[in-house]
């Protein structure tokens, strides 16, 4: 800060210096460099590019757990908005996720993760009370004097439905940093619409993008047990010597058991791709990790269980049948919409529930081991939009079923008439 204010100081005299010389030579001149110096500001101001009182940056999240990620963002927006500082403002305990960390292990991690490089400000912990943003951005106003907002792509495309938006406008500026698939023109559009009803600032970083690494995946990441390449060492310390992320554990040890290698990377493939495409739907993470995990468990098994419809024996959809049926048996999954998930993966149905297209749809791109052609296009669609998604890839395997003349059973056809005619 010293020194920007002392190049600033340098510069405010050189133009100082400069105008009066130049206004000697040409009297004229000295009024039209002062009205450059003007122009440029309104020009500077109205690309609202840089913040003429340096700021707060406020960068909330559960950081469950905090990744390599987290950091570099809140270097780079820092660097791009001429920040005073980012103040990291983990979350407190929510009373309606059973399965996050509690906050005194998060903060730890937190603390591990950016060795003092940024501050952490606890006010939602002690907050008594749901932390709602539109109650806990003015109490950070009020320590820290003018504030930003940190918010992702996708918060601001749900921002309409959080607590009060019309609220949190008006208290401070946001500052959108898009994530991997965002698209900028979807949030510019999003960020006009909100400040034409509501007013406020708005601003999407140009220069930082949030890379494919999300908390949510890490979680899982760990429950699978594949290794974690975005978090620091010391934080892995941490989740190691706590057993964070371990509540399925279980579970993962069975169906590792049950399949053959490349089976089982298939399907850690399609719990992280079903866990990518929920980000924009929003099912409860327990939903989605066991319907992927266990959605090819029979895959290898002969044994055919009681409950499984006769005229699936001895085909290729047998095992998404027998797998629902060994989910609730033998891994005592009770939420039958998860038993449907596993139930209807190879067939669809009509009537697809979100679940049962997610796990439809996750399976066949997950990005482990699908490379076929096509996959990529895809697979965006499916992290866009889950219902377009979802029918874009049953087209492809119902086409392909009539090209290769498979017999197609009754399901499948329901669900063709439902959503491809
Ligand atoms: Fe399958
Ligand atoms: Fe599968």
């Amino acid at each position: 800060d010293l020194v920007t204010l002392k190049n600033n100081k340098k510069h405010k005299t050189k133009s100082s210096r400069d105008a009066p010389a130049l206004s000697k030579v040409f009297p004229i001149s000295g009024f039209l460099s002062a009205g450059a110096d003007f122009i440029r500001f309104v020009i500077e101001f109205h690309d609202k590019k840089y913040y003429t009182i340096a700021m707060i940056g406020i960068f909330g999240g559960a950081f469950d757990p905090p990744h390599k990620e987290h950091v570099r963002i809140a270097t780079e927006v820092k660097k791009e908005f001429s920040l005073k500082e980012v103040v990291f403002l983990p979350s407190g305990n929510s009373p309606h996720k059973s399965l996050q960390t509690p906050f005194s292990l998060r903060l730890k991690m937190l603390e591990a993760a950016l060795e003092g490089a940024f501050p952490i400000d606890q006010t939602e912990n002690e907050f008594p009370g749901r932390a709602y943003s539109y109650l806990i951005l003015p109490l950070l106003k009020q320590k820290y004097g003018d504030v930003a907002f940190l918010i992702g792509g996708d918060s601001l495309l749900a921002f309409d439905k959080w607590r009060h938006p019309e609220e949190i406008v008006k208290i401070c500026p946001l500052i959108v940093v898009p994530r991997g698939e965002d698209d900028i023109d979807e949030l510019s559009a999003a960020a006009e619409g909100y400040m034409r009803r509501w007013g406020g600032d708005i601003r999407i970083s140009r220069t930082v993008r949030g890379e494919d690494v999300s908390s949510t995946a890490i979680r899982a990441k760990c429950a699978l047990g594949m290794p974690l390449d975005d978090v620091a060492d010391e934080v892995k310390a941490i989740i190691e010597q706590n057993g964070l992320y371990r509540t399925y554990d279980a579970y993962v040890q069975k169906v590792k058991g049950m399949l053959r290698e490349k089976r089982w990377r298939h399907t850690c493939g399609v719990v992280l791709a079903g866990l990518k495409i929920n980000e924009r739907v929003g099912l409860p993470f327990e939903k989605v990790f066991l319907g992927c995990l266990l959605h090819d468990c029979m895959k290898y098994v002969d044994r055919v269980n009681p409950g499984v419809p006769a005229d699936v024996i001895g085909t290729k959809v047998l095992h998404a049948f027998n797998g629902a049926e060994e989910a609730r048996l033998a891994f005592g999954i009770t939420d039958p919409e998860i038993i449907d998930a596993i139930r209807y993966h190879t067939t669809g149905r009509a009537g697809m529930t979100a679940l049962d297209k997610l796990v439809y749809t996750a399976d066949m791109v997950e990005e482990l081991t699908r490379d076929f052609e096509g996959v990529e296009e895809l697979r965006a669609a499916a992290y866009r939009d889950l219902d377009d998604g979802f029918v874009r890839c049953f087209k492809v395997c119902y086409d392909s079923l009539i090209e290769r003349q498979i017999p197609i059973y009754y399901l499948t056809l329901d669900c063709y008439k439902q959503y491809c005619k």
